[in-house]
């Protein structure tokens, strides 16, 4: 997160808290938290008041005093705890149902389709309007609604960004959808909400809302990305990432490295953070998970790469951080 405050500082990095909703699904959702913990907490009040009367007025006062008038099968009532309850199942009920159908309904013809894959242990975000592919962080336009389809590569993970909108399991082989609005530029932290396997919690990723312009921007960056090395020591790390074979997992739009099996790597350099969050994207945190990607996230398919020297790992790192 400090990564992403340095490099975009233009934007607020939200907390993930969905008691901080920035969107048009997450304030929905809101409101029906708020609503029905007001009414539990109207029934809890009553209950305890009840509660301590009954416990202070017919409590015993000595050995020898009578039991009080016994009461049983009043009408009264039993009418009374059968109806309180159904007339407030009934204020909740009405509330949910709509608020579910609006949520489920589709996003509509405006809406800027996303597809989300979750992967063990990372999020892959395509974006098949534009033919964008990229890794860790969802960028999307501000006041647009975005469909997001979900999808899994391997295992259900579960897409959640507590400040957009609530939870959604990603199954492999069966698509679920959702949608999402965000109000104001931010970045806001995301991660998996579903156990996944050894490195779950560390499968996060960062939803950047951005106005439409700056949303543009982006896409056109992507679309067009710069894959020249621009020095001696980047070509020299092109020349390691053909030997070493990267291209066989991971693409490179515009270059032969075309691989699906790990992130696309396009504009690898222009993003605030890589591996899911967990480093900073610099040569230095790069090498680093290179080096060693188990270190960082255990159970990775990321095979280590400790045989480089020095001088090889800062020519293969200048490419990927030149990649814009
Ligand atoms: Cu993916 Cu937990």
């Amino acid at each position: 997160m400090l990564a992403a405050a340095t490099l975009l500082p233009a934007c607020a990095v939200h907390p993930q808290s969905a008691l901080d909703p920035k969107g048009t699904v997450a304030r929905m959702e809101y409101g029906l938290m708020g609503f029905s913990l007001l009414i539990m907490l109207g029934v809890f009040a009553a209950v305890v008041i009840l509660l301590t009367f009954v416990l202070i007025r017919y409590r015993q006062r000595g050995a020898d005093q009578p039991l009080p008038k016994q009461v049983e099968g009043s009408h009264v009532l039993e009418l009374l705890w059968t109806a309180i309850p159904i007339i407030l199942l009934v204020v909740l009920v009405i509330p949910t149902i709509s608020d579910s159908f609006r949520l489920a309904a589709p996003a509509g013809a405006h809406a800027l389709r996303i597809t989300a894959i979750g992967h063990q242990w990372w999020w892959e975000f395509d974006y098949p309007d534009y033919g964008i592919v990229t890794a860790d962080e969802m960028h999307m336009p501000t006041g647009q609604r975005v469909e997001v389809t979900l999808e899994s590569a391997d295992v259900i993970h579960s897409f959640w960004v507590p400040s957009l909108g609530g939870k959604e399991e990603t199954v492999p082989g069966q698509p679920n959808a959702m949608w999402l609005e965000a109000d104001q530029a931010g970045i806001y932290p995301g991660q998996c909400a579903e156990f996944c396997g050894l490195s779950h919690s560390l499968m996060r990723f960062f939803a950047v809302a951005e106005s439409p312009a700056a949303f543009t921007r982006w896409v056109e960056a992507r679309r067009h990305p710069d894959t020249t090395p621009h020095s001696a020591m980047a070509q020299q790390g092109l020349a390691l990432f053909n030997q070493y074979g990267c291209g066989g997992c991971h693409a490179i739009d515009g270059t032969p490295a075309q691989g699906k099996v790990g992130p696309n790597l396009t504009g690898l350099g222009s993003r605030a953070v890589i591996v899911a969050g967990a480093l900073q994207n610099n040569a230095l945190d790069l090498g680093q998970w290179i080096h060693d990607p188990g270190a960082i996230i255990p159970g990775t398919v990321m095979p280590p790469f400790a045989g480089l020297t020095d001088a090889q790992m800062q020519a293969l790192t200048a490419y990927l951080e030149g990649l814009q």
